[in-house]
């Protein structure tokens, strides 16, 4: 266990804070040993999904559980066991190369298998909800492994149990997925559709769609490795029809997807865009200037300042549409 560790390496915020304690997981074995831990433990995979603002206390445990299996199959699919720590990107690529399909419009998406379920990531038609078997976790009070079917993980839209009653309480250690072998392609989105028209693909498959998802991705969002930052920053929130029926007498392009007959989701990047935060900057943190919904660190912006031009974003879009955002990522 290392001491006093800069987790500057490891959110891809790229925010220069300490933890208290540190240490590496790649094996099981090694999660009955830190059970008895007394101080908070916190799980970070790709650490693509947190705003740190202040020193961590306690343990944080870096996930490098490593592997890959097949647990089962029949003539339609195939269930894949796959380790926590492995990076959900080369999950995905695997998967395309191998012609099982089911994951192929989550292509890109930053992180790793075991933050997957947690925040049931999504993108394009697609959240990884579809496609969960179960998820097989470290009960750190239990002292054993315990497997939770997809039922349980009360999956919701970015939501999960992991971020509520099993909050603190598990480390996930693998995922069961089922994929397709005989593919179900999804391009209800329209930007894919779009995006394979361009590449003159007429007949889609798992492969071209992967590619498709990567183009769309690359070219609105910004990359980690240069400029910091978490993805969507905050959710896209749901009102209530009759709401939007009213807000669109005012702003009749606001876009808006229906949830339910009574419920539709209005995209944040669009009221964040129309409250003239898209491209701003102040110091090193800002708004991307091709996706207002992603918040960025040029450099050297501090865990705080990001959160405090939240703060303001929030307010401002309260304050024209009356629509209160919620933040997708983890503050912590
Ligand atoms: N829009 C704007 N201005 C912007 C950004 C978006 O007007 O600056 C409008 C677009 O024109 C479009 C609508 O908002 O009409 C939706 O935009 P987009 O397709 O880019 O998707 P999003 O709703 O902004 C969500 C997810 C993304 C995911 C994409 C594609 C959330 C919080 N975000 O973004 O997920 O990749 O859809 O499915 O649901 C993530 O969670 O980190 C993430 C990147």
């Amino acid at each position: 266990m290392k001491h006093k560790v800069s987790l500057k390496p490891y959110n891809t915020f790229g925010i220069d804070l300490p933890v208290a304690d540190f240490t590496e997981v790649d094996d099981i074995e090694q999660l009955a040993e830190l059970s008895d831990y007394a101080a908070p433990v916190h799980v970070l995979g790709g650490g693509s999904n947190i705003l740190l603002t202040r020193p961590v206390e306690g343990l944080i445990i870096l996930n490098r559980l490593k592997g890959l299996n097949v647990v089962k199959e029949d003539d339609n699919h195939v269930w894949l066991n796959v380790a926590s720590g492995e990076v959900w990107h080369e999950l995905v690529m695997f998967a395309v190369n191998n012609d099982l399909s089911g994951i192929e419009n989550l292509a890109l998406i930053p992180g790793t298998v075991g933050a997957s379920p947690i925040q049931n990531i999504g993108a394009y038609g697609v959240e990884v909800k579809d496609i969960i078997d179960s998820v097989v976790c470290w009960h750190w009070q239990e002292k054993k492994l315990v497997t939770y079917d997809n039922a349980d993980c009360k999956f919701g839209y970015r939501d999960s149990i992991f971020k509520h009653e099993l909050k603190g309480k598990v480390f996930v250690t693998s995922v069961v997925f089922k994929l397709g072998k005989h593919p179900v392609l999804n391009t209800s989105y329209g930007a894919i559709e779009e995006e394979l028209n361009k590449m003159g693909v007429t007949t889609p498959s798992i492969q071209s769609i992967a590619q498709a998802v990567i183009n769309i991705r690359s070219s609105k969002l910004p990359d980690p490795k240069e400029i910091g930052n978490a993805g969507s920053f905050f959710k896209n929130p749901e009102i209530p029809l009759t709401q939007y029926q009213q807000l669109k007498l005012e702003h009749p392009a606001m876009p808006h997807y229906p949830v339910t007959e009574t419920i539709v989701k209005v995209p944040a990047g669009w009221l964040i865009e129309q409250c003239g935060w898209k491209g701003y900057r102040h110091g090193d943190c800002g708004v991307h200037a091709r996706q207002a919904l992603v918040l960025v660190n040029y450099g050297g912006a501090a865990g705080d300042e990001i959160w405090k031009l939240s703060g303001e974003i929030v307010a401002s879009v309260k304050d024209r549409f009356g629509i209160e955002l919620e933040r997708e990522v983890q503050v912590w």
